[in-house]
């Protein structure tokens, strides 16, 4: 085969077989295809589409790019959860935790940030010295001595996603339904999960801007995962407005141990109660989901999930002491406030916006190679439908420079639209699929 007819098809909007689809993972994973035709493939899926068949095919070839782990000797059920991407998203470093402290068993395989939005590996490096790099023998044995396990995508699981998923970072191609769903669902496939908690979002800082899109995206996915075998669910959740207040590598990991001592936004522990929830439910430690969100408060309010976060940091190399004191996290030299342009509520917030302003702080990549700075970032503690008064602070930029601090105020207040009139808060959730 060669790789030139299999963009030309695509471009063409011809169907790939499942043949061309596996030879073309393998190839690329083996780094016999440049990124240059990898990039123009992924453009030609973006603008044509893949049907259900071609996104299953491409789903199953890349969970086979590597090892496929099973864990049952370690664990009878080992739950992951996964989010489709989104602006200040630090769930899964509460849910992780708790859900572990619950029992449950988690091994997760998370990203680095994404386009606009931010990535589970990046917040974690926020720890000096902790790494996400962990040999297949090391993730088996920390799933067996803590419970908890987080990797990378340098781990041999699904590679031709760890490849891809850097690939269409910076070439325009994340915000395509087949190629989200195979980038997370082989992940989840590879890693060996039996339960698969997936949190989509809808909204304007999502990938999908319309819950019709995000729930196709949730269903395709859920699809994937029961046909595999797996016990998978999806909520579709609203990605209008940054989740918590935090956007920024470190500033989001302290809001997350805020979280873990039962501090922090009550919208930031309201999801993460959710999502939470439905991992240990799902994973049958009980008969309702009340009672497994009874469960999740008590492992906050007991201070076990916060002790289990701290036993992440520490057997994956990271400064236990920065989970002890969170101000020793690294820290911007520049933090200025942000100040209301005019009394009124906050009608809309363009949440895409506000990620890339972080991006452009230093907090995600704009290249490939970039590398990103854990102190930068942005607060923002106000919702739609908030009231402000002129002048009252709206928020704060944490920077490492002045003409970048200067940048994200601008694109800051950009992203906010006002209104005189009262505003609805936004829902939280718009509906599970199961
Ligand atoms: N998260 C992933 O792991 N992959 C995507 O493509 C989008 C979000």
């Amino acid at each position: 085969m060669r790789i030139i007819d299999i963009i030309e098809k695509k471009r063409d909007s011809k169907e790939l077989t499942a043949a061309e689809i596996e030879w073309f993972v393998q190839e690329y994973t083996a780094g016999n295809i440049p990124d240059y035709q990898a990039a123009a493939l992924m453009m030609a899926i973006f603008i044509r589409g893949m049907n259900r068949r071609e996104t299953v095919d491409l789903t199953l070839a890349m969970a086979r790019s590597g090892e496929q782990l099973d864990l049952h000797d370690i664990a009878p059920f080992v739950i992951d959860k996964h989010s489709s991407g989104g602006v200040g998203d630090k769930v899964s470093l509460v849910a992780l935790p708790l859900a572990a402290a619950c029992g449950v068993p988690v091994g997760k395989m998370s990203g680095r940030g994404l386009g606009s939005s931010g990535g589970t590996i990046d917040k974690m490096e926020s720890f000096r010295g902790w790494s996400p790099d962990r040999t297949l023998p090391q993730f088996r044995q920390q799933l067996a001595e803590i419970g908890l396990v987080l990797t990378g995508q340098t781990v041999d699981l699904a590679p031709a996603d760890g490849k891809l998923y850097a690939l269409r970072d910076v070439t325009g191609t994340v915000a395509n339904l087949s190629l989200i769903s195979a980038s997370i669902m082989s992940k989840k496939l590879a890693a060996g999960a039996d339960g698969i908690v997936l949190d989509v979002k809808a909204g304007n800082g999502a990938f999908m801007a319309a819950p019709e899109d995000a729930r196709e995206l949730a269903r395709i996915m859920v699809d994937i995962g029961n046909d595999a075998g797996r016990k998978t669910i999806a909520i579709i959740s609203d990605m209008n407005q940054p989740l918590g207040n935090a956007v920024g590598n470190a500033l989001e990991v302290k809001e997350a141990l805020d979280a873990l001592r039962g501090g922090g936004p009550p919208s930031l522990w309201a999801h993460c109660e959710e999502i939470t929830g439905r991992m240990v439910h799902l994973a049958g430690k009980t008969e309702s989901l009340a009672a497994a969100k009874k469960m999740v408060n008590d492992a906050r309010n007991n201070g076990r999930a916060w002790e289990k976060f701290r036993q992440l940091v520490q057997a994956q190399g990271g400064d236990v002491s920065q989970v002890d004191d969170p101000s020793l996290l690294p820290q911007a030299p520049l933090v200025e406030p942000i100040l209301a342009p005019r009394s009124g509520v906050i009608a809309r917030i363009d949440t895409a916006a506000i990620g890339w302003a972080s991006v452009r702080l230093g907090a995600g990549r704009l290249v490939k190679e970039d590398e990103i700075d854990h102190a930068v970032g942005l607060i923002l503690p106000y919702n739609v439908g908030d009231r402000l008064e002129a002048g009252q602070r709206l928020g704060e930029i944490h920077a490492n420079n002045p003409d970048k601090l200067a940048q994200a105020r601008e694109e800051v207040l950009a992203a906010f639209t006002w209104s005189d009139k009262p505003v609805d808060p936004l829902p939280h959730f718009y509906g599970v699929v199961e």
